[in-house]
Order: structure tokens, then C-alpha cells, then sequence
């Protein structure tokens, strides 16, 4: 079992760079299928969602923009405050767009709940939503997730973009807070 230690913390490999890659053409393929014909927005949610928003719009076969809104709400910690504030809003026209919102993951679902209400307020033409990760059982959303990289358990993960405190953003797979951090 591959293991790292980040900010004093030990986590286990969950999945590998390959098995993220294998996902994404695949992802790719299904939203190039869905949006043929048109030319979607891919809004990516900063810092998060940047590597795998870079990765999904080169699977992506058609024409296509995009754009970054970024968002607040963790700090440093392991744990959400609940707060969701706009630390940088976005400068596409939704008005009659396909919109793609790009999110690296989504746990208790107050950040996509907040972007979906603030797109919506735009009048894009479609809005759809696609994300990394999915802690399903901690999310407890009344819209759909339309594409989804994978399911995973309630417990932190990092890499592939996701940080703890910043660290590790920049691994290529994706690792989750180990049960046993004896080293
Ligand atoms: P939510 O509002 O609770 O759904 O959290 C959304 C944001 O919190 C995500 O976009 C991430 O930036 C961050 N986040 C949630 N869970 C994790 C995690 O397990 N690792 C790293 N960041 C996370
Ligand atoms: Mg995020």
C-alpha cells in the first residue's frame, strides 16, 4: 500500500494516475456526445477543480470556452465552515449558454448548491454539472450530479488537485486520510 505523509498526516493510495485517466476519456467522450452541435462553457471552480477541469476539456471533441469563478468556504481545516463566499467571480455572459460547472469534488454540497443558484440567476440556456469526486453519502442535494469521475467514501482525500492546507495539490494520484496514522 502506497503511502505519504502530508502536514503530519498519513493517507492511503485510493486511485491511481492511470485509473484517472481511463475515467476522463470516458467522461470526455459522454459530454462530447451530449453537447454536439454546440459550444459549451466549461466553468471551472479554482483551485480545486483546475487540473482535472484541464484534463476533461482536452477529451472534449467539439468547440468549446471557458472560464473560473473561485469560491471559499474550508480555511485551512479538514472540515467545512459552511460559509461560501466569492473570492472571484466569473466574466463569461451566461445568457443563453450551455454551462458546464467543473468541480474537483463534492462533500456536503453547500458550494455546488451555491454556484447552481448563482448560475442560474445568469439564464443560461443549459447548466450542467460535472465533478471529480462525489461523496455521495455526506451530500444531500435536491438537483442531479450529471457526470460524475467517482463515487468515494465520506473521508478526506487529496491530490489531483485537492489540498489539505494547500499541500499536495500537485500529486498525480489521488490519496484518503488513512484509518492507521501510526507511521
Ligand atoms: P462542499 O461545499 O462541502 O461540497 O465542499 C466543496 C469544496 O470543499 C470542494 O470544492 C473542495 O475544494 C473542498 N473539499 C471537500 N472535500 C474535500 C476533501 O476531501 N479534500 C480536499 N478538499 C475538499
Ligand atoms: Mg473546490
Amino acid at each position: 500500500m502506497k503511502r505519504i505523509n502530508v502536514n503530519g498526516e498519513w493517507f492511503d493510495l485510493l486511485m491511481s494516475d492511470e485509473q484517472i485517466r481511463e475515467r476522463i476519456v470516458s467522461l470526455g467522450r459522454e459530454i462530447s456526445k451530449d453537447y454536439e452541435g454546440t459550444t459549451p462553457i466549461f466553468m471551472g471552480v479554482l483551485n480545486g477543480a483546475y487540473i482535472f477541469m484541464a484534463d476533461l476539456m482536452r477529451e472534449f471533441d467539439g468547440e468549446c470556452e471557458m472560464d473560473f469563478m473561485k469560491l471559499s468556504s474550508y480555511g485551512d481545516r479538514k472540515i467545512s465552515s459552511g460559509n461560501v463566499n466569492i473570492l472571484k467571480d466569473f466574466s463569461a455572459h451566461l445568457d443563453g449558454r450551455d454551462v458546464i460547472v467543473v468541480e474537483d469534488i463534492i462533500d456536503s454540497g453547500l458550494s455546488m448548491t451555491f454556484i447552481r443558484n448563482l448560475i442560474l440567476s445568469h439564464n443560461p440556456k443549459s447548466l450542467k454539472i460535472a465533478t471529480f469526486l462525489y461523496k455521495k453519502e455526506v451530500s444531500n442535494l435536491d438537483f442531479p450530479i450529471d457526470y460524475v469521475g467517482f463515487e468515494i467514501p465520506k473521508w478526506f482525500v487529496i491530490g489531483y488537485g485537492l489540498d489539505y492546507a494547500q499541500k499536495a495539490r500537485n500529486l498525480k494520484d489521488v490519496y484518503i486520510i488513512s484509518q492507521n496514522q501510526n507511521p
